[in-house]
């Protein structure tokens, strides 16, 4: 997806904060610190318009960002921060629960794990939770510029066992610095948000009759 235009909406504590325009979502979730504000970033072509940072713990809402006006990257915050405290870490994960299992615009969940390490046990019971909550899942392993790629195939296994990643998932490598795997990403994107070829060959149809239309 080309995305020409977009913006940060807002910061949701409370559902009745949610958008009510019905657009599709994707969610992103994972460890602190993990990449998901870069990844953001990076999927939207801005610099800083998820706001990311070398202190964990920076994202504490759902952050809603809009891409055209076809979907919204939902920013989660960040899980596995040792310094959050245990009242803030509950309402956190309440806010997260009633979300994933609630929210009928949530059309994918993007798992971000960092492809360096093998994921956490907070990861496993993300994941786990994601499927308990029969919802749809990219894993996506993020920061793969911090390894040669000869080496890429070990990391993938260590991931994906340590998971007990399931098949019918999608999984990407993914480089917030250097934009790989971008393309196709977007394309896993597209296609749990019903934006794939259809909607854009009607666009293009359109488009060729009006330049047509032009030329007479
Ligand atoms: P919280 O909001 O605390 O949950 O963190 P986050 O998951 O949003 O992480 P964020 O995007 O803020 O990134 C954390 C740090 O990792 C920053 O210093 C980023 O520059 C760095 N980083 C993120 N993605 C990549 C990547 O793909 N490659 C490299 N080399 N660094 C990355
Ligand atoms: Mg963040």
């Amino acid at each position: 997806m080309k995305v020409t235009k977009s913006e940060f909406v807002i910061s949701a504590v409370h559902p009745d904060q949610y958008p009510v325009d019905a657009l599709p979502e994707v969610a992103l979730a994972g460890r602190s610190n993990v990449g998901k504000s870069s990844l953001i970033n990076r999927m939207l072509a801005r610099k800083n318009l998820a706001r990311t940072s070398a202190t964990p713990g920076k994202t504490q809402q759902l952050n809603y960002y809009r891409a055209n006006d076809d979907l919204y990257l939902v920013d989660f915050p960040g899980y596995g921060y040792a310094k959050v405290s245990k009242t803030q870490r509950a309402a956190f994960g309440e806010m997260i629960e009633r979300y994933l299992l609630s929210r009928d615009e949530l059309k994918l969940v993007l798992l971000v794990v960092d492809l360096r390490h093998p994921p956490s046990k907070d990861d496993i019971s993300m994941y786990e939770w994601l499927q308990y909550y029969n919802r749809n899942v990219c894993v996506v392993a993020t920061k793969a510029d911090k390894i040669p790629r000869s080496r890429w195939p070990k990391h993938i296994k260590v991931v994906k066992e340590t998971l007990g990643f399931k098949q019918h998932h999608s999984m990407v490598m993914f480089s917030s610095e250097t934009g790989m795997g971008k393309d196709e990403l977007w394309g896993i994107i597209e296609s749990y948000t019903d934006l794939g070829s259809e909607a854009n060959e009607t666009y293009a149809g359109e488009e060729s009759e009006s330049l047509l239309g032009d030329q007479e």
